[in-house]
């Protein structure tokens, strides 16, 4: 019997719900499966936590998580905590210290559920959106001066290194090289910014002739977003900096129906930590403790952990017992159903047994 370590965080608000919906999810299906088990250890990280011992993950948290096999996600961000404290605090710790350099973000419109657009089927849109998840503008690096003065100042640099960009062209390539259409599309903006952005360019054609299968363009991230919306059956995969790939992602995610839906890998491709395997909502103030977060992105997020973890054709069940729950209609409100969480998730158990 294989067996695998998964380190359950729930963190905050709808994190704890969706987390919970997802070890019932995943537990069904490995027993009925067979062959593998999996294990969860659950830490109460959270911003409660936070408040109670003065920080997110104590004096020997990371060494402890490294132990796992992969790493499931809620969300972190409270009212009683400011968010750069909570983000910095516990989930950028994980992605940056465990090197989970390439984040995967899948976005397609599940059969039932209809997209804000009006060309958006699951023929015309489904994307995968690849976010440089090291460094960037999210490399922390900068401060402030003359702090409440009136010259007051404060810098935000962010920082491109050719190792960075190279492993993340690299690990795009070879996604867009896998999926049918062998498209890529380049994000940045290097009209505006000229350093950073033409560095990220430059590379991305260097990495291209190693790929000569993989079509390949070019987008300004502000003229994706049109594209996005217009001509969706024009992208595939879209590779795109930490900051721009953030946004279009959450784009993506409505576009394709609800940021319920949206799933996120962070992948240490080279397996040397564990990766992390999260829905890319927040924990959503407005509706948490209602029992009506809808659990589908963790459901995705945790078909692309069992695929991580090499349990392929288990991953491939779940996400047929998600896509025939959506086709049956049963939604949570924010796709304009009344279904609740325990609803969605007794409807893939069920699913998953037929
Ligand atoms: P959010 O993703 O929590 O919520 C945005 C909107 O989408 C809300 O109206 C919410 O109700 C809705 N929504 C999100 N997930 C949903 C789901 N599963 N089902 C139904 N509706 C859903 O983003 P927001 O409001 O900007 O942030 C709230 C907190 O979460 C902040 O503290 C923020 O820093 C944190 N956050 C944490 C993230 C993480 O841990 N990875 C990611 C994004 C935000
Ligand atoms: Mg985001």
């Amino acid at each position: 019997m294989r067996e695998y370590k998964i380190a359950a965080i729930p963190g905050d608000g709808i994190g704890t719900e969706v987390i919970s919906a997802g070890v019932t999810v995943l537990n069904k299906l490995a027993s009925l499966q067979g062959g593998f088990k999996l294990s969860f250890e659950h830490f109460p990280w959270s911003s409660d936590y936070f408040l109670e011992h003065g920080h997110y993950i104590p004096e020997g948290g990371l060494e402890k998580l490294k132990q796992f096999d992969a790493i499931f996600f809620g969300a972190v961000g409270s009212t009683k905590v400011a968010d750069h404290i909570s983000l910095w605090g516990l989930r950028l710790p994980i992605a940056q210290g465990f090197d989970q350099y390439a984040n995967v973000r899948p976005a397609r419109v599940l059969p039932g559920v209809k997209s804000p657009l009006r060309n958006g089927t699951a023929e015309t849109l489904d994307w995968v959106i690849i976010r440089e998840n090291s460094e960037g503008e999210y490399s922390g690096h900068g401060g402030r001066a003359h702090r409440g003065l009136p010259i007051e100042t404060a810098t935000e640099v962010s920082i491109f290194t050719r190792a960075g960009v190279e492993r993340i062209h690299r690990f795009a390539f070879k996604l867009a090289q896998s999926r049918p259409r062998k498209h890529l599309t380049l994000v940045t903006k290097s009209n505006a910014q000229r350093f950073g952005m033409v560095l990220w360019d430059e590379v991305f054609y260097e990495v291209a002739k190693e790929f000569p299968d993989v079509k390949t363009d070019r987008e300004l991230v502000d003229a994706v977003t049109t594209r996005m919306v217009l001509k969706p059956q024009t992208l595939d995969v879209i590779v795109a900096t930490n900051l721009h790939a953030d946004i279009l992602s959450d784009l993506a995610a409505a576009l394709s129906g609800s940021l319920g839906i949206g799933p996120t890998a962070n992948l240490n491709p080279e397996r040397s930590f564990p990766s992390m395997f999260e829905p890319i909502h927040g924990s959503a103030f407005d509706i948490m403790g209602k029992g009506v977060a809808n659990p589908i992105a963790t459901f995705w997020t945790a078909s692309m952990m069992l695929e991580h973890l090499g349990e392929a054709e288990a991953g491939r069940k779940l996400m047929v017992a998600i896509e025939k729950t959506t086709e049956a209609g049963v939604f949570t409100p924010d796709l304009g159903g009344n279904a609740t969480t325990a609803d969605v998730t007794n409807a893939v158990c069920r699913f998953l047994e037929s």
